[in-house]
């Protein structure tokens, strides 16, 4: 049985095909159309998934979406309704970016762009799967048979804090929070507030956060408490989201308590970093509190967290530091970008009830590319390459990056979710302590306070940081341990934190063995990760990764088993190499003779 679990009209577009329970492809649209978190139709996603398969519409017994859009229109009336006559600007696109109003069409959206890319007249009904049930359904391709969900994420259809219990192929939901009283929306506001996007750029906040000091976090405190149910409440004397969406989500009391806001060009001062230290170290306890009174009610110890606040992986650790969870598991595609898979999974096993058969151990599930592709691209930049062995490849880069260099990483299929984790990836050694400032200013051109996340040997994390599981996904910032700060400088947060990925050999053999040789010629079984782009979605094809190699300050390229440290010839070489072709032409044509191509 296959399903297509597919979504528009939101950030993070994309879809996912589900097969017999296992994904085949989970891809999301942003890597094609290359606009981050977009909201389009996923055409390219559609097109790339089926033509890598050769299936047609008449191959999937059923699609899903991740959205009740009967639930979402009821809440959105109420909403609408709630604080009139202010309410009426949620009619206003620009009050709620994220997700056009359209949203509440979404079942003949998507009927409409799969006929139209499918060429296909009849299609199964589309199944509406809640959206918190989504991003719970996750559950279904953890390691656990039974342990507690728990979704914290903007807002869902109903709720914007959710807890399941999940045993076997069943999950129930426990408890949830109103749409409008959301920790993570509270996140998501004052991220925009210290002047970066929100939607988007929350972990950055996140990272900035260890710069700061406790000033504004007892007057935080009254912003979000906790309520005696195990719940929170938001409290709304600050905000006024809930009557004007993002168009005005501050109300005076939280600019004068915590000052007016950022512009993003303006300079980050202490201020800034301290509202930042608030918000996070608020947003822990609370995460934390939750947790905790969900372990009292219920007996389970592992944990499974989804939702956008999941990527907080230094909520995440403080969660497995500071109560009883034994075992916590964030998928890679926590966010949104994993909700088609979702639903999916949702019908699939709750709805329909099949067993749990598959266990998600690694996030490859994008496309890949043919060396003929690989090698068209290369030629088509007029890049010199060269073939080289695996074991020999490995050699080689592993010493590239014992030198110093830094390796644009290019593997098979693409990941999901928001993190590179080895295969569209940038590499450098993390034991020069200069090469993080190097990497955010020469090749990622972003903020000099964002950290690099350690990839390590999963045999050889415990050595280097203080965890006891694997975290596959980078979603646990543990700490590093205070003798090997030294060791690995780069990858060190300034809280002492790293954001930890455990590379294991099974789930990807050539980066496992490609960290062992580093790891063998240094004494280091480490290596600095960050996602192989700039300012843009994460790569997908050879072409972008080409382009992106070209345009900033990597000094190596690996495709697959190709291997190039070309930067093809400069501007002015080519203007000169033009000139020269130009003048060889016209000297031709004087002689009489046929003109080169
Ligand atoms: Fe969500």
């Amino acid at each position: 049985m296959r399903v297509l679990g597919i979504v528009a009209k939101t950030h993070d577009s994309g879809l996912a095909l589900l097969k017999d329970g296992v994904p085949e492809f989970v891809l999301e649209e942003e890597r094609y159309n290359r606009l981050k978190k977009t909201n389009k139709f996923p055409k390219n996603s559609v097109r790339a998934a089926f033509s890598e398969l050769g299936l047609g519409i008449a191959d999937v017994d059923a699609i899903t979406t991740p959205w009740d859009i009967g639930r979402l229109r009821r809440t959105f009336l109420s909403i609408l309704g709630g604080r009139l006559p202010m309410s009426l600007s949620f009619l206003l696109p620009s009050s709620h970016s994220a997700q056009q109003n359209q949203i509440v069409l979404l079942n003949r959206y998507l009927e409409r762009g799969l006929r139209e890319h499918l060429g296909a007249r009849t299609l199964p009904p589309i199944v509406n799967v809640g959206h918190h049930d989504s991003h719970a359904a996750m559950f279904f391709a953890s390691p656990f048979d039974e342990a507690l969900a728990l979704v914290m994420d903007g807002y869902g259809d109903d709720s914007s804090s959710s807890a399941y219990l999940g045993r076997g192929n069943i999950l129930q939901r426990q408890w949830s929070t109103g749409v409008m009283n959301s920790a993570g929306l509270v996140y998501t506001f004052v991220t925009e507030h210290l002047g970066f996007a929100g939607f988007g750029d929350e972990g950055k906040v996140m990272a900035l956060a260890a710069f700061g000091e406790d000033t504004y976090v007892k007057r935080f405190r009254d912003v979000i408490k906790p309520t005696p149910d195990g719940g929170y409440a938001v409290n709304m004397d600050y905000f006024s989201y809930d009557a004007f969406g993002e168009l005005r989500p501050f109300k005076r009391k939280f600019l004068d308590t915590f000052g007016p806001v950022r512009l993003p060009d303006e300079p980050l001062t202490d201020r800034h970093h301290d509202l930042a230290f608030a918000l996070q170290a608020v947003t822990e306890e609370i995460v934390v509190g939750v947790v905790r009174a969900l372990l009292k009610k219920f007996p389970v110890r592992d944990l499974c967290m989804t939702g956008g606040v999941a990527l907080n992986c230094v909520a995440n650790a403080k969660i497995l530091e500071q109560t009883d969870v034994r075992r916590i598991w964030v998928p890679p595609c926590a966010s949104d970008t994993g909700a088609p898979l979702g639903s999916a999974l949702w019908h699939y096993h709750q709805t329909l009830g099949h067993p749990r058969g598959f266990e998600m151990t690694h996030p490859f599930y994008g496309q890949a590319y043919s060396d003929d592709r690989i090698r068209e691209a290369l030629a088509k930049a007029g890049l010199q390459y060269r073939r080289i062995p695996e074991a020999q490849m490995l050699r080689r880069v592993a010493q590239d990056l014992a030198d110093g260099k830094i390796v644009g990483w290019f593997q098979g299929r693409f990941e999901m979710g928001p993190r590179a984790l080895g295969n569209r990836s940038i590499l450098a050694d993390p034991r020069r302590a200069e090469m993080r400032d190097h990497l955010n200013a020469q090749v990622k051109k972003r903020e000099g306070f964002r950290p690099f996340a350690p990839a390590v040997l999963l045999e050889r994390a415990s050595e280097f940081f203080e965890i006891d599981q694997p975290d596959p996904f980078m979603t646990l910032a543990p700490r590093v341990r205070q003798d090997k700060q030294g060791v690995i400088a780069a990858a060190v947060h300034v809280d002492g934190t790293g954001r930890i990925q455990t590379v294991e050999r099974s789930a990807n053999p050539r980066y496992y063995g490609l960290i062992e040789e580093f790891g063998r010629i240094t004494g280091v079984p480490v290596l600095l990760n960050t996602s192989f782009n700039r300012k843009e979605p994460i790569v997908a094809s050879p072409e972008h990764a080409i382009s992106c190699y070209l345009a900033s300050g990597m000094d190596v390229l690996v495709l697959g088993d190709f291997y190039t440290t070309d930067k093809g010839p400069s501007c002015a070489m080519r203007d000169v190499e033009q000139v020269r072709a130009a003048s060889a032409r016209e000297a031709a044509l004087t002689e009489g003779a046929t003109a080169p191509p």
